[in-house]
């Protein structure tokens, strides 16, 4: 298959079979392609809470508007994005960056000092608009892997932020949860995998200047 058939097969599992788990073996893959997802500044400003607890799974199912999908699907992704950037973040970016590039941390230096003025002064709703918009492309990702792992996925903004904020507990680490995707085993009884792709023609999207 190659990637159009990937985008192709992938559609928003509306019902999962609630029996079928997915192997450690394709988290890790999953892991690993949200890991490599491109973010602004490289700061990836964001934390993923995987549940595969069920009675999680079922409580939260409860705030988003009772979607099966949420306690149905094997594993819960919940992408939470910072809504403050601290000092350390930087300071730990430009030590993984001279680590990793093997540069002199001085060299560093200035990049941080830049990034520092950029982004420290910012209010948490702008820092928030901005690192929320980024989950979306670590979404992809693992959306795309999925498909790659004949894994099935739902995104979902359909549920209640701040009723997820307070179960996870994680106002206090500065995190909020952003969009969530349910991933697992399509039910044989979901009717929606049948339905036709219902997108604009190419010529409504593209325009060539
Ligand atoms: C950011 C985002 C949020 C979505 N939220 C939900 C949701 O809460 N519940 C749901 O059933 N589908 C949700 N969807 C699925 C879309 O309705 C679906 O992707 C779209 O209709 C296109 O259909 P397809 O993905 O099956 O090709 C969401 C999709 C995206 C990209």
């Amino acid at each position: 298959m190659d990637i159009i058939d990937y985008y192709k097969w992938r559609y928003a599992t509306k019902k999962f079979n609630p029996h079928k788990k997915i192997p450690i073996s394709d988290i890790e893959i999953i892991k690993e392609s949200i890991r490599l997802a491109p973010t602004s500044y490289g700061l990836q400003l964001f934390k993923v809470i995987i549940i595969e607890n069920q009675l999680k799974k079922e409580a939260l199912r409860k705030f988003s508007y009772n979607q099966s999908q949420v306690s149905d699907a094997s594993h819960l992704f919940i992408f939470c994005n910072s809504t403050k950037v601290f000092e350390k973040d930087i300071d730990s970016y430009i030590e993984n960056k001279s680590l990793s590039q093997e540069i002199p941390i001085e060299k560093n230096k200035g990049y941080g000092d830049f990034l520092k003025k950029t982004l420290l002064n910012k209010s948490s709703k702008e820092i928030s608009e901005w690192t929320k918009n980024q989950l979306y492309i670590a979404l992809t990702h693992l959306m795309t892997a999925c498909a790659s792992l004949k894994i099935d996925s739902c995104p979902i903004e359909g549920f209640d932020t701040s009723k997820y904020n307070d179960f996870l507990d994680i106002d206090k680490k500065s995190l909020s949860a952003g969009v969530v995707a349910a991933i697992g085993y399509r039910s044989e009884t979901d009717n929606s995998q049948y339905d036709k792709k219902v997108r604009k023609a190419t010529k409504d999207i593209f325009e060539i200047d």
